[in-house]
């Protein structure tokens, strides 16, 4: 590579899951301590961050037509100098340095506070790869927060030790990780101070964080939500991804006890299936995910309850597919992720036999989601006529519109006088398909 002038703007793109949102952030924070400022929208930008996701073959191949379009002018005019980041990154770094030349830097998820000095690198045209493991070692070395946002996200736990046999999480993000107490209640308090009212808290196995509070004694999950509820200004707390199997007393209990943790649970099941479970690994029964749910609703009647589901995993049967239906009516979830299952290089599941042909998954994809759209608009109707209080994150298409989330996760849109950042209570007056239309009361 030739060397070339130091890029002067950049733009990170996330792709896949929140942990690439909040990892997205944090590499904008470090180029713009580094002197570079984010490209304005519609302009080119001198260096792009392609934050990229591993978890289903089509999220990892998209990064070459994404590299693809960016060399050939089809992105912006002039061809931006490429890192490519995230998860594809630490799974196929070697593989995308020769498959893309145009590429100068790669850089895994627990590697990118070197970014800076890669940079420094690519500038004098080396290419670089770091794709290093040491995650703790990365917070450390982030700049403070500064970005201005109603809401935020706090990664608190990073990696998996699950294994589910279809996913790559556990290779690409390592084993899990709980990141100090103190820096998590730190950090919180930043983003407060920077306007954040609402913190949600980030983990591939969230409930698995544990610490030690600052007397010493250990705590899970549930005491630290308890301590950062503490906090002068934080008015909701959020966490997700949850393993049924992590799940403790004390945190069904937070549900009930702390006012800002919000009525919404994500807790993927993945199959309604005993059989398929045991072959996904899950280590939980649906009958044990089933009982773990009531205990929630038990504390938190009006608890959203979210999942996620893959369908097609190697082996299911037609009747196996129907009992993740019959999960799936008992549960009546307000809002789900599915999937078609995709075999993952170097996963246990890469290899069974029996696996379901294309035309089966996306029959059975469309019979779920079918199934999942129904009881989403049916959470949402039955929430017409409850107030509630709207966060609200951004102006609507429409002047005068401005959309926000409810307490249940659900994106609510409203017309009046409003400002970002600011809480209004709303009468929640129809849903409209994903959606809710509120009427503004008044301003909190
Ligand atoms: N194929 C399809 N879906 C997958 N997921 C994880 N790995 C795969 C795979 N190989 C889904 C799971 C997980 C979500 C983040 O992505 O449902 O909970
Ligand atoms: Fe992947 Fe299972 Fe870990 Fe979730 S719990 S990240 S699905 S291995």
């Amino acid at each position: 590579m030739k060397p070339t002038n130091p890029p002067k703007t950049y733009r990170v793109k996330s792709f896949g899951c929140q942990m690439n949102v909040y990892d997205g952030e944090r590499m904008g924070e470090l180029l713009t301590e580094k002197g570079l400022s984010p490209a304005p929208e519609g302009e080119d930008a001198d260096l792009v961050v392609l934050n990229t996701c591993h978890i289903r073959e089509k999220a990892a191949e998209k990064i070459y037509s994404d590299i693809g379009r960016l060399t050939k002018g089809k992105t912006q005019k002039k061809a931006p100098m490429i890192a490519v980041a995230g998860c594809v990154a630490q799974a196929e770094g070697e593989e995308i340095m020769t498959r893309a030349p145009a590429v100068s830097m790669v850089v895994g998820p627990q590697a990118y506070h070197r970014l800076p000095e890669m940079l420094d690198k690519a500038v004098k045209g080396e290419r670089a790869t770091d794709t290093d493991m040491p995650a703790i070692a990365k917070f450390d070395s982030l700049p403070q927060r500064k970005r201005r946002s109603p809401t935020a996200f706090l990664t608190v736990q990073e990696g998996c030790d699950k294994f589910c046999t279809y996913c790559v999480v556990p290779y690409t993000r390592g084993a899990e990780i709980s990141r100090p107490f103190n820096d998590l209640v730190d950090e919180a308090r930043k983003l407060i101070e920077v306007g954040a009212r609402e913190i949600t808290l980030l983990g591939q196995n969230v409930n698995a964080w544990s610490g030690e509070d600052t007397k010493g004694h250990k705590v899970g999950l549930a005491g630290l939500i308890h301590a950062l509820a503490k906090l002068d200004g934080i008015e909701r707390i959020r966490y997700t991804t949850s393993h049924p199997n992590d799940m403790d007393d004390a945190l069904i209990a937070a549900h009930g006890e702390v006012e800002q943790l919000m009525p919404y649970l994500h807790l993927p099941v993945q199959s309604g299936n005993d059989r398929v479970l045991k072959a996904m690994n899950r280590s939980h029964t649906a009958e044990s995910y089933l009982r773990l749910l009531e205990r929630f609703r038990e504390v938190r009647p009006d608890i959203a309850l979210s999942g996620d589901f893959i369908v097609g995993f190697p082996g299911e049967s037609e009747a196996e597919f129907e009992d993740t239906l019959s999960l799936v009516d008992e549960v009546r979830y307000a809002q789900a992720y599915s999937f078609k299952y995709s075999p993952r290089p170097g996963t246990p599941a890469a290899t069974m036999d029996n696996a379901i042909a294309t035309e089966v998954m996306d029959d059975r994809l469309q019979r779920l989601q079918a199934r999942l759209n129904r009881d989403q608009i049916a959470f949402n109707e039955a929430s017409v006529g409850k107030t509630c209080e709207v966060l609200v994150e951004r102006k609507g298409k429409l002047p005068g519109q401005w959309l926000g989330k409810s307490p249940w996760l659900q994106s609510v849109w409203f017309e009046g006088e409003a400002e970002i950042g600011e809480m209004v209570r709303t009468a929640l007056i129809e849903g409209r398909g994903s959606s809710m239309q509120g009427r503004l009361l008044d301003r909190v």
